[in-house]
């Protein structure tokens, strides 16, 4: 047990969602605004804030914590200590619940229960005072807190540094997928104002390929993976923008082909793990599909294999033996591409045109969803099922 060394994942808390990286690809922007709107802090010891907004798996909670850390580890090296708090608001959604959280950044054994807010709150101001060491606190997912409108917390840790007059003050850092403005009281918004907002906007495609590929490299023995999956991981993820799923895709892909004679990750793998996590090539659809279309996307499974893209020749070219086999005389060119562009609509497969070398421009096809061998089975089952029956629908 636990005795059989992975041959592919060389480091999986690399992997882990935690993780956060000594890099973060595509957010130098972030960082640098960052550090910008916090040179009070690092320069004097004052108050600094900001508020980063933006959609899910867009590199805040990471961001945050990178850019804590840097500064923590470059104030120490000039002996200027700083306390890092961190809070998942969702985790502690009530006023009390994060005090407590933060009382306990001092006080390990702060009881759960028999004080009120507000003598949590002055235990904690005794803590900052008599330790005089700045602290930046981090609010993340902080709409969470905000909806059951405890704005009176951000209120006083934004107000703090003046009851202890400049000397060890708090700095903020609110975190949230969705704007804040409206939800906080005036003194604070005007504290947040929206100068010290940062976005982060979703991940382009490129971009997504980067940090996929980024992390295979830390986390991946080399040679254990083909640059062909990690372009599929950017492909998949690409309508989405998430770099938490680009890693999952990432970890499971790996974890699938730990499986493998071969062990390696290829494309398969990347599509088994999508159609593990959400696949949206239901059988309901498959089983919707005429016998046409069906003969049609099941040469596409077959011509796949495990490439990234066929093109739409090459398809064809295995439609025609896919029909000889089922009994069928194959459509023409113009019909089998309607089919391709039908299916498309339904996200059962996707098609991309692309120059050629040569010159011209051809359309290829991608089954980003599911594996190919998969889906091929899924088809034969269904066509056995129904050839007797299919002859009228020519
Ligand atoms: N630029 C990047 N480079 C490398 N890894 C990244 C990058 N951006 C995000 N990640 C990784 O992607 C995952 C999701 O990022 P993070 O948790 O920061 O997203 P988020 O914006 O906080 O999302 P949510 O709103 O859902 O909390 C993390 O594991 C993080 O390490
Ligand atoms: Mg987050």
């Amino acid at each position: 047990m636990f005795d059989k060394a992975s041959t592919i994942i060389r480091d999986m808390d690399k992997l882990s969602f935690d993780y956060v990286p000594e890099r973060l690809v595509h957010r130098e922007g972030q960082m640098s605004r960052l550090e910008m709107y916090f040179r009070p802090l690092a320069e004097s010891g004052r108050s600094s804030y900001a508020f980063l907004t933006g959609s899910v798996g867009t590199g805040k909670t990471a961001t945050a914590k990178r850019f804590c850390e840097n500064t923590a580890r470059y104030l120490s090296r000039s002996g200027r200590p700083i306390d890092v708090m961190f809070v998942n608001c969702r985790n502690r959604n009530t006023e009390t619940g994060v005090i407590l959280e933060l009382l306990r950044h001092f006080d390990k054994g702060f009881p759960e229960r028999g004080f009120s807010p507000d003598e949590m709150m002055r235990a904690f101001a005794a803590h900052i005072e008599s330790g005089g060491v700045p602290a930046i606190i981090v609010l993340d997912e902080v709409d969470v807190l905000l909806k059951k409108s405890n704005v009176d917390l951000v209120y006083q840790l934004t107000r703090f540094s003046d009851g202890v007059r400049g000397k060890a003050g708090i700095s903020l850092i609110l975190i949230s997928q969705h704007s804040i403005y409206g939800m906080l009281d005036e003194a604070s918004m005007s504290t947040f104002g929206r100068g010290n907002a940062i976005t982060f906007d979703k991940y382009a495609r490129d971009e997504l390929y980067s940090i996929a590929k980024a992390r295979a490299e830390e986390s991946l023995f080399g040679g254990k993976y083909s640059d062909d999956a990690i372009e599929l991981i950017a492909d998949v993820d690409s309508e989405f923008g998430d770099a938490r799923l680009a890693i999952e895709l990432l970890r499971d892909s790996a974890v699938i082909a730990e499986g493998h004679p071969q062990g390696s990750i290829d494309t398969e793998d990347v599509r088994e793990a999508k159609a593990n996590i959400n696949s949206v090539v239901t059988e309901s659809k498959l089983t919707g599909l005429d016998t046409n279309r069906k003969l049609a996307l099941l040469a596409i499974a077959r011509a796949m294999k495990s490439n990234l893209y066929i093109s739409i020749t090459v398809a064809e070219k295995t439609y025609a033996v896919v029909c000889e086999e089922y009994g069928h005389e194959p459509r023409k060119h113009t019909q089998f591409w309607t089919y391709v562009q039908d299916m498309d609509r339904q996200n059962l497969l996707e098609t991309v045109v692309r120059s050629e070398k040569e010159g011209g421009r051809s359309t290829y096809i991608s089954l980003p969803d599911i594996p190919s061998k998969v889906l091929a089975k899924k088809l034969e089952v269904l066509l056995e099922g129904r050839t007797a029956a299919s002859a009228e629908e020519f």
